[in-house]
């Protein structure tokens, strides 16, 4: 059985207050639900706040980002284990804002994926086509690139702990979602590649989430697909009623 996830992430927005606000909002909807796992991924500077309001309850925080190194002269970065250090137990890699607003390669969500492992992270791996890749038909050969490219070598006794976010970059704080049938099709894809790249059984075990445009309204569709494990929700989360309302529509 996969326990269903639902991340917020909540990119760069928000302040000292409006973090702390939105984070007592989430904990007292969702602090004390045991059929779900939600985590909140917040701006780096806030991390340490939202722990502190979360602190004792089932709610669990995450970064968008991580360097993959441990330590080092690397101006403005932030290790794995500074993360751990101040109670993250998630970090979101490869977000597709990263990969393509910043130049992010597989090569490097690969070493960030290793290096948040080492750490005892549980990383959210972020993959998922263009819509130019999708109209083209190259749609399973990007998430099989994707894919391999972070999975291979990595080593084995830490792969049961990833977690897989497939988002369409064309629905990515569009308002476009994947119909439930086209996200169900990408992750049994996701599914039968990390199979591939490391054991059926480890790929049986991960949690493959949704992302893109998720709101109240389609969460629970999505989540119905029996490939669809939760979901990586970006505009949605900055408010504590759709987040809760979101993650409350995945529970049957
Ligand atoms: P969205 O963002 O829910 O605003 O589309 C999702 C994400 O980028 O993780």
């Amino acid at each position: 059985m996969r326990r269903p996830l639902f991340a917020g992430n909540w990119k760069m927005y928000t302040n000292t207050r409006e973090a702390g606000e939105l984070a007592a909002g989430v904990r007292k909807q969702l602090g004390e639900l045991d059929a779900v796992d939600v985590v909140l991924c917040p701006p780096f500077v806030y991390l340490a706040d939202v722990v502190d309001v979360v602190r004792g309850s089932r709610i669990g925080v995450g970064a968008q980002n991580t360097h993959w190194e441990a330590q080092g002269a690397f101006t403005g970065e932030i290790a794995p284990a500074m993360l751990k250090d101040i109670g993250c137990t998630y970090v979101i890699i490869g977000h597709s804002e990263r990969r393509h607003g910043l130049g992010e390669t597989d090569q490097l969500v690969h070493k960030k994926t290793a290096a948040a492992l080492a750490a005892g992270l549980t990383p959210i791996v972020c993959v998922g086509e263009l819509l130019e890749e999708r109209e083209q038909g190259k749609t399973n050969s990007v998430l099989e690139r994707q894919v391999h490219g972070f999975l291979k070598g990595l080593p084995s006794e830490s792969l049961g702990r990833i977690v897989i976010a497939y988002e369409p970059v064309w629905a990515i704080g569009t308002g476009k979602t994947a119909t439930p049938a086209q996200a169900q099709e990408a992750h049994i894809f996701i599914r039968k590649e990390a199979a591939k790249a490391t054991t059926p059984a480890v790929a049986a075990g991960m949690r493959i989430l949704y992302g893109g445009s998720v709101k109240p309204d389609n969460a629970k569709e999505l989540k119905s697909q029996p490939d669809v494990d939760g979901a990586l929700v970006g505009g949605a989360s900055l408010k504590a009623d759709s987040f809760a309302a979101i993650a409350r529509a995945a529970i049957k």
